[in-house]
């Protein structure tokens, strides 16, 4: 039975990745500074309820910013289950802000915890695995990483340090320790519908080639891959899980975005 920890999975697409790994029989535990979300709205149908998927994920009351808690967290772990196989660094934030207004409070916070946050935990993790046996670091960035997308631009930078995170982490510590990203389009999770009306989730919708949000549940399965043993050549790597949102070129006229009548 694998370790896995999972950073915000109170929630959204960590709560999503913690269910699947547990439900697949390993010891899961969140490192969250809230408490686990009971099942919402955006889970895809037939997914199992928080009943029978996330009985089995411990959640540990952590700070993703603050490095000696995790470092404790990340100890106590060890200690409890004698191994440390995967981490999932996944906690991250967002604020809708332009450039022009952007608080100084505001950058700072997101930064401490979308990069500094996945820097922390990685390394703490990394103190452990390669001690031991090795292992297997994941995190969540973004396609706001790889393009401008406005109002965003301290999040997109944080997102683009993670890839940044993951060669150099993956450069250093290989063979012992695969290191991966996934960079999700859009997720139809609570983050995203606190920011976005619905008419804001329909325009996004249109300009996704696949025509939709995607569910946790399908960037669950992404980490999922990722960890396991099928992707053992693979490390150092971005996987970009976004409906082909950031395939074309942005002025080329793909189906979705067509009217029928020119399909
Ligand atoms: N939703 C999307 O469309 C989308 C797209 C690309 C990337 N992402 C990324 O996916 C990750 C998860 O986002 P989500 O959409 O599931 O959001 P969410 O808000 O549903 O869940 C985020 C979780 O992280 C926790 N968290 C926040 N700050 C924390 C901290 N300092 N320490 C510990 N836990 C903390 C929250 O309590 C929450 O449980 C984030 O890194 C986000 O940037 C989301």
């Amino acid at each position: 039975m694998r370790t896995v920890i999972v950073s915000g999975a109170s929630s959204g697409i960590g709560r999503a990745t913690a269910a699947r790994f547990a439900r697949a029989g390993d010891r899961v535990f969140n490192l969250d500074v809230t408490a686990p979300q009971g099942p919402d709205a955006t889970d895809a149908p037939g997914t199992p309820d928080d009943t029978g998927a996330s009985a089995e994920v411990r959640w540990l009351e952590v700070d993703t910013a603050d490095w000696a808690a995790v470092r404790e967290a990340v100890r106590r772990v060890h200690e409890e289950t004698g191994r440390l196989d995967v981490v999932i660094a996944n906690a991250g934030i967002s604020v809708r802000h332009g450039v022009l207004d952007i608080e100084e409070a505001d950058a700072r916070r997101i930064t401490d915890v979308n990069l500094l946050g996945v820097l922390g935990l990685w390394q703490a993790a990394a103190r452990v695995m390669t001690a031991g046996d090795g292992g297997v670091l994941l995190a969540t960035a973004s396609v706001n990483g790889r393009r401008g997308y406005p109002r965003y631009a301290d999040y997109n930078a944080t997102k683009a340090g993670i890839v940044a995170l993951t060669q150099t982490f993956a450069m250093e510590l290989a063979p012992l320790v695969r290191v991966a990203c996934v960079s999700p389009g859009a997720v139809l999770t609570p983050m995203q519908l606190a920011e976005y009306t619905g008419e804001m989730l329909d325009a996004t919708n249109a300009r996704i080639p696949a025509g939709r949000h995607a569910a946790p549940e399908e960037i669950a399965a992404a980490f999922h891959y990722l960890a396991s043993p099928e992707a053992r050549f693979l490390t150092g790597q971005e996987l970009v899980v976004d409906g082909g949102e950031t395939a074309g070129a942005t002025t080329s006229d793909w189906g979705t975005a067509l009217p029928a009548a020119r399909n």
